[in-house]
Formats: structure tokens, sequence, C-alpha cells
């Protein structure tokens, strides 16, 4: 189960690696920042390709709607050996219906994203397929909590 990286000894002092960002909304200069470097992370632990290429869509989608639809936020992450959990909490105007944000197409954006290519309806329902358990939390007027866990397979090591 810990076979999946190269160099064993880095596991040891990387396991539990947690950290925290944080996220402005509508600050389009920074936005996709903190994707980025959870993809360094994930790389320089030794996770495979298709484990970085998952959690870099989680990562994006959920940063991205905060930084669009959200409030104030917190980005965290926990990096284990066999697993990458992401919990992303705002405090902005919550998701009224969950269902059917999770729906493909259902977006609230504005023409203005729409115009920068944003607005498709389609990060909720990206994040659901490419991790393997996810859970939203919204309560109106106070703001939404995105829970995102991506276990990692045993794999060769970024050969996949
Ligand atoms: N953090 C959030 N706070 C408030 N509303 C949100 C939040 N995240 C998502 N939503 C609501 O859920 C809808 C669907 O989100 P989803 O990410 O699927 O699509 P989108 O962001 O509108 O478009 P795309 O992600 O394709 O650019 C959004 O349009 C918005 O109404
Ligand atoms: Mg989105």
């Amino acid at each position: 189960m810990y076979g999946l990286v190269p160099g064993g000894r880095e596991w040891i002092e990387m396991a539990h690696l947690l950290k925290t960002f944080s996220i402005t909304p509508r600050d389009f200069v920074r936005a996709g920042e903190i994707s980025i470097a959870i993809q360094g992370i994930l790389k320089s632990v030794g996770f495979g390709q298709d484990v970085i290429r998952r959690a870099s869509v989680c990562a994006y989608e959920s940063e991205m709607n905060v930084v669009m639809h959200g409030g104030k936020g917190t980005f965290f992450l926990a990096v284990e050996p066999e697993m990458i959990v992401m919990e992303v909490a705002d405090d902005g105007p919550g998701i009224q219906d969950i269902d059917l944000a999770m729906q493909e197409g259902y977006s609230t954006a504005s023409p203005e994203y729409r115009e920068i290519g944003f607005g498709a309806g389609m990060g909720l329902p990206n994040i659901k397929k490419n991790a393997d358990e996810m859970e939203i939390t919204s309560e109106k007027g106070k703001g939404t909590r995105v829970k995102i866990l991506i276990r990692a397979e045993e794999e060769s090591g970024g050969a996949g």
C-alpha cells in the first residue's frame, strides 16, 4: 500500500503533510495559484500522474468556485501516502440547492464570467468525477464547504 512512492524515505518526512491557503474572492490575479502549488507538492512527494491530474482538477475547480461565487475562503490540504484530502470553505452566499448545483450545465455565473471562459456549470460535476469521495455542505448566507478525498492507488511512480 505504501509502494507508490519511489523515494520511500521522503515519505516518512512528508506523511501527514498539512497546508492551508487563503482565497480572496474575485482576485483573478492570484486565482489558480493554489492548485498549481498543490500540483508541485504532490509531484515532489512522488504521486503518480493520474492521482496528480485528478487532484489538480478538484483543486482548481474548487478554488475557482470560491473566487467566482464564494466569499473569503480557506483551502486545507492533507497529504498521506495513501490519500489526499482537500477541504475548501468560504463564508460567501452559500448554495441554495446543492442537487441543482451538482447538475452538469447549471451555473449562476454572470455574463462577465462567461466571457472569460467560466460558467459552463461543469466545475462541481468535474470534482465529483475525479474525486473518490466528495461532500458539499452549505448554508444560505453563511457559506459553503467542499470536502474532497482522492485515494492514491498503487502505481509505478508516475508512469501511468
Ligand atoms: N463556493 C460557492 N459559493 C456559492 N455558490 C457556489 C459555490 N460553488 C458553486 N456554487 C454554485 O454552484 C453553481 C455550479 O458550480 P459549478 O462549479 O458546477 O459551475 P460554474 O462555477 O458556474 O461554472 P464552471 O465551473 O464550469 O466554470 C455555480 O454557478 C454557483 O451558483
Ligand atoms: Mg465552477
